[in-house]
């Protein structure tokens, strides 16, 4: 810990706060208990570098972002102009290096105030997941870079949709994702999460679509004004770069409250919002938890279904997939998460992709307690039953043990590879742990000093560690011991602490699968009129192998899952129908698969289908469903097929 952090704590968090300082060093909140004895969980004193960044960020740091966007429907390409300012916190450093993926360079200079002068740079060979570095050379004096590039049709981070492929058929639509590291392929940037920008940007769009970004919107159309085809946005709250994001295309917007509101094209735009009306609600209930939103507003957008997510925590506008809007409220636990994400992740950010859980097990952890705030503790006992199944699933088909505990190994091949059940619910579990050792009151308390002390900055598990240990564990030091902590951070496997929700709704489900399957109800007669969407997929994730044809065309007619109109369900069902080879569910499926584009459902069906004997039909699907996926599920499923 520096000098100026261990004797002015409060101005070292402050100053940390204000974006252009290293953020490598913990704040030193808290009583000094521990300093009395060695620390177990020390705090690291250096800061790992990120793998998957060719940037120079401990050298030079880029601290704004200001980006010119022409994009071109036709062509599929977005010429584009940045601008970033840096500075210097290596005072002799000589090139800033930048991390490009597919783009074009065309021309880089260097400057500071207005003026600019063409300089030297190097992009170099294109590597298969970080992209090209591209450096560049710095003159004395200058504080600003300016490159001219453009972006390639097949950049990943950008998905381009014909009109054919929206729900109007009469406009184009673009979209992006840029977690976990395809900025890059928007722009030139420090793409890691362990640096922060603000940016802002102009964009333009051909007049008759509309643009919105992870940003205060542009404030022309914000006041009512007309489509233009110009758009201006400007974010001043410092993000990583993952948390860009642009949408372009037919887009509405009807607002929730004062300060919420839906975006998306108009044919979903009314059952959307009212899907999502009690989003306000979250606020408030997690605002009484941890603290202010410190965001301004927050928008969410429906995306065309080839989204490739559930949602994506894009800052002031969450991404979400259609398939959310099932008519009942019942998924809405994935607006929870990226409404929660707006603590867990956005003000307070995973240095390195292996710390990821740091991002989503602490949001779904805050999710689970919204829903319970919000609907109960029933419903928050069956999402995280549902949880705990899949989590012992991915535990067991994990091809390297070393991927489930909740610090990822230093070996990851993408990190994409961070993102299993482990980080989300095995970290929910973890804080349900220590929120159970502590209590409620306690652990509450922690939690919202923490993401108040660590807002805006990054820290990686081992300073999370450390600051646990300072603030929470050492006054409490015999509610836990070292070794239950480190079984959950570094011990692969799920620690035998871990809670076992409970739930009676699930338990009365399976006495009725028990008696349906024994031959002693007939499906019709299961009592399954008042069951919910999480009712129904305890009910078919558990379907047994041995359950016969017969026993599933009983279900099918008298429950239609084959064409269920909640997506969870029918994926749920697609699944058990693939493993008995129920074939009726065959042509819906297929229609599932060339529709919907979420990941979280069509990779495992198509895995599924491979493992079942079905590649054939699999193959002839994805030939017709693979121009409308996502280059990032175009991606995953090659994969697929060539494992
Ligand atoms: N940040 C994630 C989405 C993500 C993960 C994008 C990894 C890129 C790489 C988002 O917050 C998320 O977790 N979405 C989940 C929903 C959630 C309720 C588990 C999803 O998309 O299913
Ligand atoms: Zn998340």
């Amino acid at each position: 810990m520096s000098l100026k952090n261990s004797i002015f704590p409060i101005l070292a968090v402050f100053l940390a706060g204000c974006g252009g300082e290293p953020q490598t060093s913990a704040p030193a909140h808290g009583n000094s208990a521990v300093s009395e004895h060695e620390a177990v969980f020390a705090s690291p004193t250096e800061r790992p570098t990120d793998p998957f960044t060719a940037s120079n960020y401990n050298d030079v740091r880029v601290t704004h972002a200001h980006l010119d966007l022409s994009l071109d429907f036709t062509s599929k390409v977005i010429d584009g102009i940045a601008v970033l300012d840096f500075e210097r916190i290596d005072p002799t450093a000589q090139t800033l290096i930048l991390d490009t993926n597919d783009l074009d360079i065309a021309l880089v200079e260097a400057g500071a105030g207005e003026q600019f002068v063409t300089t030297g740079y190097r992009l170099g060979r294109d590597k298969p997941t970080i992209g090209a570095f591209l450096e560049i050379d710095l003159p004395e004096e200058t504080n600003k870079v300016r490159i001219t590039y453009t972006t390639s049709p097949d950049a990943e981070g950008i998905q381009w949709l014909s009109r054919e492929q929206t729900a109007s058929k009469e406009h184009p639509f673009l979209f992006t994702q840029f977690q976990p590291l395809f900025a890059r392929t928007l722009a030139p940037l420090q793409d890691t999460p362990a640096v922060r920008i603000t940016y802002s940007a102009r964009v333009q769009t051909p007049p008759e679509l509309v643009a919105v970004m992870s940003a205060a919107q542009d404030p022309d159309l914000a006041a009512g004004g007309e489509r233009d085809g110009e758009y201006l946005f400007e974010m001043p709250q410092p993000v990583p770069s993952y948390l860009l994001a642009l949408a372009v295309g037919d887009i509405e917007f009807k607002s929730i409250s004062d300060t919420m509101g839906v975006y998306a094209e108009k044919y979903i735009l009314d059952a959307a919002a009212s899907e999502f009306e009690d989003t306000p609600r979250m606020e408030e209930e997690i605002e009484a938890l941890y603290g202010p939103y410190l965001w301004g507003r927050y928008d969410m957008i429906v995306l065309p279904p080839s989204f490739p997510f559930g949602g994506m925590e894009n800052p002031r506008l969450s991404f979400l997939t259609p398939t959310l809007v099932a008519g009942d409220k019942s998924l809405t636990n994935v607006v929870a998460h990226e409404l929660a994400h707006s603590w867990s992740g956005n003000l307070v950010t995973n240095a390195t992709w292996r710390d990821a859980w740091l991002n989503e097990g602490f949001t779904s952890y805050v999710e689970n307690r919204v829903m319970e705030a919000l609907y109960g503790e029933d419903r928050a006992v069956m999402e995280r039953a549902l949880d705990m199944v899949s989590l012992k699933r991915d535990i067991a088909e994990a091809a390297d043990p070393a991927t489930t505990s909740l610090k990822q190994p230093a070996n990851q091949g993408h990190p994409d590879d961070a993102f299993s059940q482990v980080s989300y619910a095995g970290g929910m579990f973890f804080l349900k742990f220590l929120e159970d050792r502590f209590g409620r009151e306690v652990f509450d308390g922690f939690l919202r000093q923490y993401f108040d002390d660590y807002a805006f900055k990054s820290l990686t598990t081992e300073e999370f560690l450390a600051y646990f240990e300072d603030n929470l564990w050492s006054n409490y030091s015999d509610r836990v011991s070292e070794a239950e902590i480190r079984a959950w951070v570094y011990e692969p496997g799920l620690p035998d602490t871990a809670e076992q929700p409970k739930s009676d709704a699930f338990v009365a489900v399976s006495d009725n699968q028990t008696a349906f399957l024994s031959g002693e109800k007939a499906a019709g007669d299961i009592p399954s009129a008042a069951w919910t969407t999480h009712e129904w997929l305890h009910f078919l994730n558990t379907l047994p192998a041995e359950t016969n044809l017969a026993q599933f065309t009983a279900l099918d007619s008298a429950f239609g899952f084959s064409t269920h109109q909640n997506a969870e369900i029918a994926n749920a069902w697609y699944l058990k129908a693939i493993a008995a080879g129920y074939e009726p569910s065959f042509e819906h499926l297929e229609g599932f698969l060339i529709r919907v584009g979420r990941g979280k459902f069509i990779y495992r069906l198509y895995a599924s289908l491979l493992d079942n004997e079905r590649g054939e039909w699999a193959s002839s699907v994805y030939a017709k469903a693979r121009a409308g996926y996502h280059p990032i599920a175009q991606r995953r499923i090659d994969d697929i097929f060539n494992r």
